[in-house]
Formats: structure tokens, sequence, C-alpha cells
């Protein structure tokens, strides 16, 4: 018997498998139920007890070493088939590719920061409205022709819906639902009738401004402006004021900002003006404190009206506004770094 385990101890050791199956085979003829090595150890029960150490010893040898093989077998064909795949673990990772925000974001978030610092809270309305937010009190007349169907989109059903064709609602909605002092901002998206190109779109982005209290007069409001736009534009931006026209303001105004593509030389932008027009405002029109339940002989109060558009367009020398909702990772990659 000794014999028989030395050969199998030579066989087995020199046994060389280059498949998963020849191994298998390989251990079921040794190591299975009805293999040799059982075999061997149905055989012991008959060795003569004074043999017993020695053979007993050697048929565990041969166990263990059949053991062993079959491991060292697997592990040799796992490293081999690592090296014939096609992943080369050296080739550098790709890249994790990230998004940016949209320009108008950023514009819109640094908007919200600067008149945070001033004390404004962020105030939100509906983008579907009903006319008197958008137009009654705010003090449009009747046959305004921003009531028309040619400037607004109104509701086919229901004449009296409309999308908002400008943030003012949200400072009626403000205004008839709390008490001065009131000192907010409402960024929010607008609608409006208009032929798409590259200076107007029928969507786009305001952000309205409102403060209300005891004696605000028009010197606050000019000085809040020009913070607004030296902060936004920088230290050196200088600005001016037009007299205008809303009928929810009166006096009103709009605000242009010194082109700072030419530096207020005059350029294709600025109409060679040297300056551009970034905001409506004015002096709250008593009418419209009085619409919406604010008592316009103790309070006067100051609102604006800008485009973020517009302002990321003189930020960032945007020249095309439909650039904006084209989605083209191109031009928005560009704005990476100003996260
Ligand atoms: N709502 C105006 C527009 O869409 C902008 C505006 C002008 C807002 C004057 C105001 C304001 O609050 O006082 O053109």
């Amino acid at each position: 018997m000794i014999e028989k385990i030395n050969q199998y101890l030579e066989e087995t050791k020199e046994f060389v498998a280059s498949t998963i199956d020849e191994i298998e085979a390989f251990r079921i003829k040794f190591m299975g139920k009805k293999g040799l090595v059982n075999d061997l150890f149905s055989e012991f029960k008959n060795v003569p007890r004074e043999n017993k150490k020695d053979v007993g010893q050697k048929l565990n040898e041969l166990k263990v070493s059949i053991q062993e093989k079959i491991n060292s077998l697997k592990e040799n064909l796992e490293e081999k088939s690592d090296e014939n795949s096609d992943v080369d673990l050296s080739l550098p990772g790709d890249a994790l590719k990230t998004g940016t925000r949209h320009p108008i974001s950023i514009v819109r978030n640094e908007i919200i920061d600067i008149f945070k610092r001033l004390g404004f809270t962020i105030s939100e309305g509906p983008e579907i409205e009903d006319d008197w937010h958008v137009f009654s009190a705010l003090n449009f007349p009747e046959e305004h022709p921003a009531r028309d169907m040619q400037d607004t989109f109104f509701i086919e059903k229901h004449p009296d819906i409309l999308l908002r064709t400008h943030t003012s609602s949200v400072q009626v909605r403000v205004m008839e639902n709390s008490q001065p002092p009131i000192r907010t901002i409402s960024p929010g998206r607008v609608f409006r009738n208009e032929a798409i190109s590259a200076r107007a779109h029928c969507i786009f982005h305001q952000v309205e401004g409102l403060y209300i209290d005891e004696n605000v007069s028009f010197a606050d409001l000019k000085q809040t402006l020009l913070y607004f736009a030296k902060e936004m534009f920088g230290e050196k931006t200088e600005i001016r004021l037009r007299p205008s026209y809303f009928p929810f303001t009166e006096p009103s105004a709009e605000m242009d900002v010194a082109c700072n593509i030419c530096g207020g030389k005059g350029c294709n932008v600025c109409k060679y003006t040297g300056w551009l027009e970034i905001l409506g405002c004015g002096m709250v029109d008593p009418n419209v404190l009085d619409s919406c339940g604010i008592d316009s002989k103790k309070y006067t109060g100051f609102a604006f009206g800008m485009g973020i558009e517009r302002i990321t367009m003189l930020k960032y020398g945007v020249k095309d506004l439909r650039l904006y909702f084209e989605n083209d990772v191109r031009f928005l990659d560009q704005f990476k770094s100003a996260l």
C-alpha cells in the first residue's frame, strides 16, 4: 500500500493542467467521494496494526499534498486569466464630468447675495397669474397695450388668467400679505409673446425689488442701485438715471451703467452711447399702495425690476439671448470658473 501511495504522490506532483475542467477532473479522480484517496482509506482498515501508524501518516501526507496541488493549480490559472484579459489596470481612469451652473443661475444667485447684504428678503409668486396681480393692481389702464394678446400669453379658456409678463406681480402679493417695513426681492421667470431673436425671447428672467417704510425717498433708491451696480460690475462702475414711465411708479426712471465692453467710449453693444440700460425703477405710485392695502399717507417706497439675461450679457459679453436656452455644453462649460 505504501508503494501505491508513493506512486500517487509522484503522479500528482507532476500533474499539470491548463483549464479549470482539467483541474476538476483531477480533483474528482483523487479527492472525489469515489476517488482514489477514499479507496485507500477503505483499504487502510485492512492494514495490520503494527503498520497502521506509518501508512496512516503517509496517507495523510498524500491527501494534504493533493489538496495543495489543486489550490496552486487554480491560483496559477487565475493569474494567467488576469494577464490575458483585455483590462489594462495601468490605464489612467476616465475623468468624471462635472456639471456647471447655468450662467443665469450664477448671476441670479449673485444678485440675491448683494441684496441680502442690504437686508432684503426673497419672495416668490406664481408664474401663472391673474390680471389683477400683473396689471390692475399695478395701475395699468384698461386699454394699456401690455394687456393685448400681442404682448401677453393668455390662457385661452380664461381671459383673466395669463403667464406673468413681469415679476412686479410678486410685489403686489407681498404688499397684500404683509405690512411695512417691507424689503424684498423676487427673482423669477417671465413670459412675453415676442418673436425670438438675438435680443428678445418669449421666456426670460427678472428680479423685482421692493422697499416700503416711512420716509423712503428717491435718494434711498439711487443709493441702493449704485451699491448694487458697484457690487455687480466693479467698484468703478458709474450709473445714470433717466426719467421714464411705468404705470406703477411715480416718478419713474431707467438706470444705465457705463458700458463695460468699451469703457464708455462707444461700441456696437451700447449702440455708441457709452451707456447700457439695465433696469427700470421708481417710487411706488400711491394708487398701487392703496390697491394693495398699504396706507399711502403713512408709507412711501421704491421698486425696481431688472432682467437677468441682460445683466449676464453685460457681465460675460454674451451677444445672443438664444444661447441661454439652447443648453449647448460648449457654451455652458465656459462658466465653470464662475461657480
Ligand atoms: N416690470 C417692469 C418691466 O418688466 C420693470 C420695472 C420697472 C419694475 C419699474 C419695477 C419698476 O418695479 O419700479 O419692464
